[in-house]
């Protein structure tokens, strides 16, 4: 009986290294097919899910309380299993270099518990390379096994989107790849058992792990370019989104917005593909100039807003802002590696200290994190201008009524930042200064 049978038939197990927004839902779907082990190197955080608490909203507190999965901060129970998934952060450093040491931490846990016969796949996004030439020296060396004859490995992308309950890890094809055929089979046949959209089996561990920094490169270049149009156009006074409404007309026009591009994906990932360029003597062009663009859009909204207030004559310095939305996207908790922040600290340079709101966010993490603590929305009254940052579904039911009340009454013309247009330029006349990337 082969791996993929005995996982199948319960004789087996399948282990999760890392359970946060990849691993928890993954370990989740696994558990109503396979026995799983849920291993988090956070003993508060499985403390969290033992409790049936969900602090990325991902998979929700009931899934989690109905959920078989055997959590555990325990590395010795990863013995029990025989098929590992390893799903850890892959962060990048301040000079922007990858941050492998969760990826061979974690290659160090798994390989001291590592029993013959194993699977190891890396669900982790990292450039070509790090699962084959970093981590199985490192699970060689921690288990003493050979790879290839005692233990195999492969590599599986991550595609979910956090707080997309559409794209689900059910409903993305998912990337997989083995060192050999036989590998690749079984993982194959075990990511079938969770992902209804089926697996695409691709022909090498490099491919797969560039297949997926690339995804994550090209949004980041598609919206840096949207972001240097958006400088252009606000230059020569044409409004940005309309300019795209009228070009998105075209079948072959691609649809991509400006806007802040943070989050531990496509602010991160080019880096990893660009590193390893320079490490084989090719200095990125396209790619860090794209970074360079996006890493640079909390500052220049600030400066428009610095800008308009000046164009309101409002003094600028203590003017009274708000900005709605702290995280890096709509819709989750996640502050992490957020671009909002980025206007916030630039405010803080012309001596504005703006509030806060984010119902969405986790506010222990943005205090932890920044410092920062949040606001009630009933709190925002007599501002000097308002910065909309995150399209949380709460801001978009906001009114034009429920808008105009932010502000400070003695103001014939209102400094409004609707950084991402979501509201209706129309609706916000010449009582306003509406500005949108
Ligand atoms: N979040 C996303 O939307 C997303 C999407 C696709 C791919 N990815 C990639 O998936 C990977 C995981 O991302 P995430 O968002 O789930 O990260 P996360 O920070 O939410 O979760 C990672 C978990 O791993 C744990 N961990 C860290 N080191 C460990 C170790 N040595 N042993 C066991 N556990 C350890 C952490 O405690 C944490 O709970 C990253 O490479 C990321 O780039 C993320």
């Amino acid at each position: 009986m082969n791996l993929y049978e005995k996982l199948v038939n319960g004789e087996e197990k399948l282990s999760l290294v890392g359970l946060g927004y990849v691993g928890m839902p993954i370990a989740v779907a696994f558990a109503k097919k396979v026995k799983v082990i849920g291993f988090d190197l956070n003993k508060q955080k499985i403390d969290l899910y033992k409790a049936g608490v969900d602090p990325t909203n991902e998979v929700g507190g009931e899934v989690i309380r109905n959920t078989k999965v055997e959590f555990t901060a325990d590395a010795s129970r990863l013995k029990e299993a025989k098929f590992h998934i390893v799903a850890v952060p892959t962060p990048v450093n301040d000079d922007h270099t990858p941050d492998l040491s969760p990826v061979e931490g974690a290659s160090r846990l798994l390989g001291q518990n590592l029993t013959k016969g194993s699977i190891v796949v890396f669900e982790s996004t990292v450039y070509p390379g790090v699962t084959e030439d970093i981590c199985v020296p490192i699970l060689e060396k921690e288990s003493g096994l050979k790879c290839g004859v005692d233990f195999k490995i492969g590599y599986s992308p991550e595609r979910i989107n956090p707080g997309d309950k559409v794209h689900r890890l059910e409903t993305i094809t998912k990337i997989v790849s083995g060192m050999d055929e036989e590998t690749l089979d079984t993982v194959a046949k075990v990511y079938e058992l969770v992902v209804e959209a089926g697996v695409y089996r691709a022909e090498s561990i490099k491919v797969a792990e560039a297949a997926k920094v690339i995804e994550n490169s090209q949004r980041d270049i598609n919206i840096a370019f949207m972001n240097e149009l958006s400088i252009i156009f606000h230059k020569m006074g044409i409004d940005t989104k309309a300019v795209l409404e009228a070009a998105g007309t075209k079948w072959n026009f691609l649809k991509f917005f400006p806007g802040l591009v943070g989050g531990h994906c496509i602010g991160v990932d080019p880096y990893y593909l660009t590193y390893k360029a320079e490490e084989l003597g090719y200095h990125s062009q396209i790619i860090l100039s794209g970074r360079r663009i996006n890493d640079d859009m909390g500052r220049y909204v600030a400066e428009s807003l610095v800008k308009n207030l000046i164009k309101t004559d409002v003094p600028v310095k203590g003017a009274k802002v708000a900005i709605l939305g702290f995280t890096f996207k709509e819709n989750c908790p996640d502050t992490r590696n957020t671009k909002v922040i980025d206007i916030y600290k630039e405010l803080g340079e012309y001596g504005i200290r703006p509030i806060v709101v984010d119902p969405a966010a986790d506010a222990d993490e943005a205090k932890r994190l920044y410092g920062i603590d949040f606001h009630d929305i009933k709190e925002i009254r007599d501002m000097d201008a308002v910065v909309i940052a995150v399209a949380h579904s709460e801001f978009m039911e906001l009114s034009t009524k429920d808008i105009s009340g932010f502000f400070n009454p003695v103001h014939e013309v209102k400094v409004l930042m609707d950084i991402k247009g979501l509201l209706n330029k129309k609706d916000y006349g010449e009582d306003y200064l509406y500005w949108r990337l």
